[in-house]
């Protein structure tokens, strides 16, 4: 399992929003989403779209999905899953925790 980053307090994403993690803050090479979702947990998936190019964290949460800005395809942000085309492949998840009200990250370690 990687080491924790701690990326702030709970209170930092508002539910409904997420924040980017970027590639140089996470150690990993790729930028991270993560998200407060509709649920009240949060989920980190990568931000970038596997269809084409687009930032998640820009696109529109709905329950525990979340819906790219660009051409529309959701993923599940438990499971990264892609829901619906025109992506097929599904986004990488990331573990995190909440402890003492922080937000531990841990890069490349699969949520589920
Ligand atoms: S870039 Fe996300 S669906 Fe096309």
């Amino acid at each position: 399992m990687s080491e924790a980053i701690n990326i702030g307090s709970v209170d930092s994403i508002e539910e409904g929003e997420a924040m980017v993690v970027t590639s140089e803050e996470n150690g990993t090479k790729e930028d991270i989403a993560v998200f407060h979702a509709e649920d009240g947990n949060f989920y980190a998936i990568n931000d970038e779209c596997t269809h084409e190019t687009a930032s998640l964290a820009d696109g529109w949460i709905e329950g525990v999905e979340v819906e790219c800005p660009v051409h529309a395809a959701k993923f599940c942000l438990k499971s990264g899953t892609a829901l619906c085309l025109p992506a097929t492949v599904a986004a990488r998840t990331h573990k995190i925790e909440v402890k003492d009200g922080e937000l531990l990250l841990y890069p490349d370690t699969p949520a589920v």
